[in-house]
């Protein structure tokens, strides 16, 4: 599996520990920055990991700032990116069975390391469940 990931300075730190999670799990990770606590601005890493997941290039996405909230409304600008920010791992699971998410966003100012960790687990191992959801996530394709 390939994951594209990114974030802004607020979540550098959670960042690169999520990303050496990742690596333990033998995922192969692509790092679009940002690489430090400077600050910066959160749509420049969304759109870098919102392009390689629509162009196939990695199976998901997960992009970090202080909230979430920002990642995903950028990521979901782009067409066939369903961004969710999740601070749980219940909706993390939930957001892929039922909504085909492909883009999970969390909040450096909102969850520690071990519930990021949850929460990444849970939504890289869940499938989606497909069924009555496809007509769903058509409809929003179709908006
Ligand atoms: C940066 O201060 C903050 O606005 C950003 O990380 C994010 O939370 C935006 O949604």
């Amino acid at each position: 599996m390939k994951i594209a990931i990114g974030c802004d300075h607020t979540a550098t730190v959670l960042k690169n520990q999520i990303i050496k999670y990742l690596k333990e799990s033998n995922i192969e990770v692509t790092d679009h920055g940002t690489y430090s606590n400077d600050r910066t601005d959160y749509p420049i890493y969304a759109k870098k990991v919102s392009l390689d997941v629509q162009s196939k290039l990695v199976d998901l996405g997960i992009l970090i700032c202080g909230t979430g909230v920002g990642m995903s409304i950028a990521a979901n600008k782009f067409n066939g990116i369903r961004a969710v920010v999740c601070s749980e791992p219940y909706s993390a699971m939930a957001s892929k069975n039922h909504n085909d998410s492909n883009i999970l966003c969390f909040g450096a100012r909102v969850v520690g390391l071990d519930l990021a960790k949850m929460i990444v687990d849970e939504w890289i191992n869940a499938e989606y469940h497909g069924g009555r959801h496809q007509q769903r996530v058509d409809m929003i394709d179709n908006f």
